[in-house]
């Protein structure tokens, strides 16, 4: 009896601890992150919920088989290869292909810099396909500059622009 408590017990502890490693590294930004990043870039945050959220989720975690674009793990250097799995965002990092796709999907350069996401986002983003393109440049700079205070990238006080988002990296 007393063995089976030991064993039942050290499985509960063992799965305490599992679900404890798994609450500790959760996709998306946190609360804080995104209600930082609401009152530096207001403008942007609209934009976010209204165009990107329903994929990418209002912290960024990816929903579906949206990846997660804010937060730890997010905007890798080099894409993920969706045909891997149907949740990119479950993609270990030596899983990325090194900037190549499968036929048909879109490649992307490496995500190094604000300049090089707000070139992606601005070509390929809000999907679907119709979609593309349809935001002004200066709501795809708000956007961009959303996402990256609440990535915790270090974003200069004037926000990020044209001018200065090729000095502005994207942190890991
Ligand atoms: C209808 C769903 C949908 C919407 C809306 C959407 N996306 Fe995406 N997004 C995707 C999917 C799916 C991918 C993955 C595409 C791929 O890997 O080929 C993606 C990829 C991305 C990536 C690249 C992530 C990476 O790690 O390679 C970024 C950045 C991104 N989206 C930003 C945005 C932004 C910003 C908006 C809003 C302006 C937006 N998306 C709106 C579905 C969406």
């Amino acid at each position: 009896m007393s063995l089976v408590r030991l064993v039942l017990g050290s499985l509960t502890l063992s799965l305490a601890a599992t679900l404890g490693a798994c609450a500790a590294t959760p996709l998306g930004a946190t609360e804080a992150a995104i209600a930082g990043a609401q009152q530096k870039s207001p403008q942007g945050a609209d934009i976010y919920a209204r165009e990107c959220a329903g994929c990418h989720g209002k912290r960024g975690e990816g929903l579906s088989a949206s990846p997660n674009i804010i937060g730890a793990g997010a905007l890798p250097t080099y894409a993920r290869d969706p045909s891997t799995t149907g949740n990119v965002a479950l993609q270990a990092e030596n899983q990325q292909q090194q900037n190549l796709r499968p036929p048909g999907q879109q490649t992307r350069q490496p995500f190094k810099t604000a300049a090089d996401l707000e070139e992606f986002v601005s070509h390929w983003m809000p999907l679907p396909q119709s979609r593309v393109g349809s935001l002004k440049p200066e709501e795809y700079w708000a956007v961009v500059n959303f996402i990256l205070v609440a990535h915790g990238s270090p974003v200069p006080p004037e926000g990020v622009t044209p001018a200065n988002a090729a000095n502005v990296p994207i942190a890991r």
